[in-house]
């Protein structure tokens, strides 16, 4: 599969950022047999965020492992020189943060233009008027709720933008991604106020291993029932 019809209901996007790295193409069909809906791929270059993970070849290299989306984020600054090579990776979805440089129009078409789907993404201190002129050219808004850079760290409340996006993008077929600090806690919170795709990176891989995988289920399971109550 690849990404298919838009649809407003909850996903659960386990970041694999949380992943055993020596074991990417096991934990991946891993948290896909235990229900994730997509996979989130965390792309840090050291500069734009104070960490490096992976480039382009280990994206291509996760791509045969994916049976569901590949949601990948770009913590990257400059985007345009690597649009296409992540393209090439087999992204589905590829999102770019708004401050990641100045012609962040420019990305998004190119971003479309090479046949993916475009997301742009919102540091938390970033007003959601930063994406409004930008919701015709993207499929998906993702709101950061912690600094980008490291899995496990603590949820900010970002409510009052997500319902601000909700109401700015109306009818429009555009994702609300929430990415960090998700957990069954918080899940509700953002559900509530318009969010339709949770990323969780340390909520889903706690306590669970390729070898023993039910503890991603039900970590999925725990989050995706949070998130309906609150609907
Ligand atoms: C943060 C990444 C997130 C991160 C989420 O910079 O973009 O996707 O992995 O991790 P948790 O769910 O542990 O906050
Ligand atoms: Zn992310």
């Amino acid at each position: 599969m690849a990404y298919s019809d838009f649809s407003r209901s909850i996903k659960i996007a386990p970041s694999i950022l949380s992943a055993d790295f020596a074991n990417f193409g096991a934990e991946i069909r891993a948290i896909e047999s235990q229900g994730a809906d997509w996979v989130h791929v965390d792309v840090m270059d050291g500069h734009f965020v104070p960490n490096l993970t992976f480039g382009p070849p280990a994206v291509k290299a996760f791509r045969p492992h994916v049976g569901t989306v590949m949601d990948v984020h770009l913590m990257i600054a400059p985007v345009d020189p690597y649009i296409d090579a992540f393209a090439e990776a087999g992204a589905d979805i590829l999102t770019a943060h708004v401050e990641a440089g100045a012609h962040i129009h420019r990305t998004l078409q190119a971003i479309r233009g090479a046949g993916m789907k475009a997301g742009v993404a919102l540091n938390p201190g970033t007003p959601a008027a930063a994406v409004e002129h930008l919701l015709d050219l993207c499929d998906l808004v993702c709101v950061m709720t912690v600094n980008p850079g490291f899995g496990g760290q603590k949820f900010i409340d970002m409510t009052a933008k997500i319902r601000a996006l909700r109401a700015m993008i109306g009818d429009r077929p555009v994702h609300i991604e929430i990415d960090g600090g998700v957990t069954p806690e918080t899940a509700p919170l953002v559900a509530a106020a318009g969010a339709d795709v949770l990323v969780a990176g340390s909520a889903v891989f706690k306590g669970g291993s390729v070898a023993d995988p039910a503890p991603y289920g039900a970590n999925i399971a725990a989050i995706r029932a949070a998130a309906a109550a609150a609907l």
